[in-house]
């Protein structure tokens, strides 16, 4: 099951990621966003963020690869769909949990509960 992101209205903050910049020559850069290390993934559907360990034996998902819409894990390459988290068939540990994004300027920013 995927576990829903807050909302800014839940009391989710856009919090500053990356400048735009960091995603030259690579599509995954890892970031530590207001106590939390997660992945920005950029794909042809956008950016993407998401939690950078891996929910099953936590292998740095920063050292993964993303190919049409999915983020697969370096170590047993299970892959997760960068829209919602949901981890793909025949593996049975928990979702990985995603982070909506949004571009202001030349920065990524990422929705975070900071309660
Ligand atoms: S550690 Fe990621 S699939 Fe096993």
């Amino acid at each position: 099951m995927c576990a829903k992101p807050i909302s800014a209205a839940e009391g989710g903050r856009w919090v500053h990621a990356c400048r735009i910049d960091a995603f030259a020559g690579r599509a995954i850069v890892p970031v530590f966003v207001a106590g939390h290390h997660l992945v920005l993934v950029q794909d042809d559907d956008g950016i993407f963020a998401a939690e950078r360990a891996c929910p099953h034996e936590g292998a740095d998902l920063a050292l993964g690869h993303c190919s049409g819409g999915r983020l697969f894990c370096p170590r047993h390459r299970a892959w997760f769909a960068l829209a919602n988290g949901a981890v793909s068939a025949g593996w049975y540990f928990r979702d990985l949990r995603t982070y909506p994004t949004r571009r202001e300027g030349s920065g990524i920013q990422v929705l975070i509960d900071v309660r």
